[in-house]
């Protein structure tokens, strides 16, 4: 018992560290805002969702790509659910790659609600060459592969500043408090107004952040509304089986005591 005990002290000794990071530009600990999706009844503010589609399509989609989203998937339920003839004007809007036709020839065409997002550079390599080397990485499920997820994203989003002295940034290097090393190699994508917002919501900063970070959340996790329905479900399922158990225990034990 007493090893155990010095070993549960090493472990969580060794676990508590393990944060510390030695580093003197420690990024700084990301902001919190209050999400609608959070928690176990969580679910995600449609208008939100689409104001944050909007930001992403006009602002970040000209450097990062969301491969993995197809524009049908912006109908669904549980997502920013515009209506099907949205979703196909949506689509209409971008150029994808076809073919071969009939004479073998590969053709540009509208794209169609069943096309992935179009990405707005042919490969990764291209990506990373025209952003001064730094590749804007895939969006489809960034706040998953990001420690602190929608919490980080929206600080980064609002965590550009001026270097402090002493600090020296080379070209195209800016300044992020939230961003590991400080240093990241992408501008401050949002200033205010820089949308136009299409329900008339002020587009601040803070907005824009917010929105296209609930986007990206449920980019990252498109079931998140069915899943926690389920969760309730099984959790009032369980409360019901807990209460008829415990009635038909008492009545088999109520006739073994009248035996006695
Ligand atoms: C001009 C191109 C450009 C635009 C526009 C842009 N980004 Fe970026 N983004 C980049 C590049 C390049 C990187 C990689 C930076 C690095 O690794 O230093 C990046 C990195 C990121 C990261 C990852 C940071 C990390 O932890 O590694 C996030 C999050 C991000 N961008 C969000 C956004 C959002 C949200 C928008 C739209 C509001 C946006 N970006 C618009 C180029 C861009």
């Amino acid at each position: 018992m007493k090893k155990f005990i010095i070993f549960f002290f090493f472990l969580t000794t060794l676990f508590s560290n393990s944060t510390i990071s030695f580093s003197a530009e420690k990024a700084a600990e990301p902001m919190s805002p209050s999400w609608s999706f959070k928690g176990f009844f969580g679910t995600f503010d449609r208008a939100s969702l689409q104001r944050g589609y909007q930001v992403y399509t006009e602002v970040c989609a000209s450097c990062h790509s969301m491969k993995h989203l197809s524009y049908r998937n912006l109908s669904q339920p549980g997502g920013p659910e515009f209506s099907e003839e949205q979703v196909k004007i949506i689509a209409s809007q971008f150029e994808v790659r076809d073919g071969p036709n009939d004479d073998g020839e590969m053709f540009d065409r509208p794209a169609r609600p069943s096309d992935n997002f179009v990405s707005p550079y042919a490969n990764d390599k291209e990506a990373t060459a025209a952003n001064g080397g730094a590749y804007p990485p895939d969006m489809s499920v960034l706040v998953k592969a990001r420690k602190g997820g929608a919490d980080y994203i929206y600080s980064l989003l609002l965590g550009y500043e001026e270097p402090p002295e002493g600090i020296s940034l080379d070209d195209g290097v800016y300044y992020n408090k939230y961003m590991a090393g400080n240093k990241i190699k992408m501008s401050n994508p949002l200033s205010e107004g820089i949308v136009e917002y299409a329900d008339g919501t002020n587009a601040t900063e803070d907005q824009m952040a917010r929105d296209v970070t609930t986007f990206l959340s449920w980019a990252a996790e498109p079931h998140l509304e069915e899943r926690h329905k389920i969760g309730f479900r099984a959790i009032i399922y369980l409360i019901i089986i807990t209460i008829l158990v415990y009635f038909s225990m008492k009545k088999i034990w109520s006739r073994v005591e009248s035996e006695v």
